[in-house]
């Protein structure tokens, strides 16, 4: 049965580069969304960027552009980058559309209409000199506890102590250096305890990790509070109705903007949006996200499409985080390695491979040693995968013009390989990708071996053994093939290199299970070259400089 699958992964916020970190992301899931569509399924993946919220005005400020050209800038970067690394989107969108201001404000109006939205006066710093609230992050001091100097306005790094930004000893708003002053005002709140019954019932491990479920256990205990989800003037983003000068706080929004973009997709290509919302929809629809940002997706996100009469996600797969040698990415250290720097100098499908060979379904943080990632992409794509091709394209090309043979001279070891595809592909929809890796090569070990033992470039110099020569680099080749399409939602280039090179489209997930004979190929050429350790050397030395540069231009 084709099953109708909607994806999304989080929207990467407009004011900065994509950088490898989010790229875990995007490549998690655009590997799942291609062995998708590769079964047969209706799969569609959308995305979009975050557009709203103080930064973005505050970036934009500083740069004397308009909020609108700054996140226009970031749209276009990104999906260039997206593009690149072959992330594939069905549709690319932006939280600052007609079709999010028109959802957000009629889930806003439906959740108001239940009694879902309550007012209360809060009191919060305000830079009496940018006539603005300020975020904690906008205001730096002294630590109240240990009295280091320029620390943020709600935690102190140096002592680890915890504060409010009305403790800090002389404040001064990081945008003005003004001391800020307290100021009150009315906020509108979200009541999430108004849905604590549902919440709990849907955290169970059919909708999310046990690890997730485990953290949302924490957070019941300490008790589910309403939440401020307005801001005042000046803001970037959409006003309340019948609120002038109140917006709502970017995190209201960026989910919603999941259905903006694929509203946006429906309308162009004439698809049924209530098919996939609708309270009773039958479609899957799965969130992709960073353990960072569950809070958002676990409680707040299902109780607003609950309390809008909404349908909920079907899963939430939530990954862990990237850490460069073994460390957070830091920008001294040149870790900071941004997906432009990346490409300059490397592969693309290099990058997926690795993360796909440190992947698995569970919310670890993944590493990315450098060392390591030459090492491996060389030995496992170079030395083991693109070897069983080059080994045997030679002679079908140079002795038997292109033509492979009409039997295959092993055919129970292609069998084998071929009995693998049922496991691989339950792999894949577990997001076990480590373990799709794994045994993909393994097999490729076995091709090797298989030709190792058959020696062709010994029998070729033998008189009257010309059939058998073709037959076991038919076989070869077949297996390549096998294995090529066992990696395709990994490496999607180089599949279809190897498919022209092969002279046969794959079309689906079995395409590769009837073996390719009497057929001519085309001539081989290497679908990837290895990894030049000077050109790691170079991303790391220009994530340096890019931070140098960055630094002299404040
Ligand atoms: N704008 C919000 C998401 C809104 S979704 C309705 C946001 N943006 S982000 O740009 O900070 O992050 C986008 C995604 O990338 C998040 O899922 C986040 O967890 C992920 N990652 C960002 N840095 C990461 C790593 N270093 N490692 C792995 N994932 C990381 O959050
Ligand atoms: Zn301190």
């Amino acid at each position: 049965m084709t099953r109708k699958i909607l994806v999304t992964s989080a929207l990467p916020y407009a004011n900065g580069p994509i950088h490898l970190g989010h790229l875990v992301e995007y490549i998690q899931t655009d590997i799942w969304v291609r062995f998708q569509r590769l079964q047969g399924n209706e799969c569609y993946y959308v995305c979009a960027d975050d557009a709203h919220g103080t930064p973005v005005m505050l970036k934009a400020r500083e740069q004397g552009i308009t909020p609108e050209e700054l996140i226009e800038r970031f749209a276009a970067e990104h999906q260039a980058d997206f593009a690149a690394f072959l992330v594939q989107f069905d549709n690319y969108y932006t939280t600052h559309s007609a079709e999010n201001r028109y959802f957000s404000t009629l889930i806003y109006e439906r959740l108001r209409a239940a009694g879902h939205i309550e007012r209360r006066e809060i009191t919060q710093a305000y830079d009496p000199q940018m006539h603005m609230f300020l975020p904690d992050r906008y205001i730096k001091g002294t630590c109240p506890r240990c009295r280091a100097a320029d620390q943020y306005g709600d935690n102190c790094e140096v002592c680890g102590a915890s504060y409010s930004p009305g403790e800090l000893m002389d404040p001064v708003s990081v945008i003005s250096g003004a001391r800020p002053i307290e100021r009150a005002s009315e906020h509108f709140f979200f009541r999430l305890q108004d849905f604590e019954t549902m919440l709990r019932e849907w955290a169970d491990p059919t909708h999310i990790q046990e690890e997730v479920a485990n953290k949302l256990k924490e957070w019941f205990e300490e008790g589910l509070k309403s939440w401020d989800i307005s801001r005042d003037a000046p803001y970037f983003g959409f006003e309340i109705p019948d609120a002038p000068n109140k917006y709502f706080y970017v995190w209201l929004d960026a989910p919603i903007g999941y259905m903006a973009s694929f509203k946006n997709f429906c309308d162009r290509e004439g698809l049924d949006f209530g098919a996939y919302w609708d309270r009773n929809s039958e479609a899957e629809l799965y969130h992709f996200i960073g353990k960072d940002i569950v809070y958002f997706h676990a409680l707040f996100w299902p109780a607003m499409l609950e309390g809008a009469g909404l349908r909920k996600p079907t899963r939430l797969f939530t990954h862990g985080f990237l850490t460069i040698n073994g460390q957070k990415m830091s920008k001294s250290r040149g870790t900071f390695i941004t997906a432009h720097t990346y490409l300059q100098h490397l592969n693309p499908e290099c990058l997926r491979y690795y993360f796909a060979a440190k992947l698995a379904s569970g919310v670890d943080d993944l590493d990315l040693n450098l060392e390591d990632f030459a090492q491996r992409v060389n030995a496992d794509l170079v030395g083991k995968l693109v070897n069983i091709a080059s080994r045997c394209a030679g002679f079908i090309e140079k002795r038997f013009a292109g033509r492979l043979s009409e039997t295959l001279a092993a055919p129970a070891l292609y069998r084998k390989f071929t009995a693998q595809g049922a496991r691989i592909a339950d792999l894949y929809e577990q997001r076990e990708y480590s373990r799709v890796v794994r045994e993909v090569m393994a097999l490729a070990d076995e091709a090797n071996q298989y030709i190792d033992e058959q020696k062709p470039w010994l029998l070729a110099k033998q008189a009257g053994q010309d059939d058998q020569v073709q037959m076991i680099c038919t076989m070869g080749i077949n297996l390549f093939r096998l294995l090529m399409a066992y990696l395709k939602p990994i490496l999607p280039r180089m599949a279809g290199d190897a498919e022209a090179f092969l002279n046969r489209p794959a079309r689906d997930w079995d395409d590769a299970s009837r073996p390719l004979l009497d057929h001519t190929v085309n001539p081989f050429t290497p679908l990837i070259t290895r990894i030049d350790r000077a050109n790691v050397e170079r991303v790391l030395d220009q994530s340096q400089e890019t931070l140098a540069q960055g630094a002299s231009s404040g």
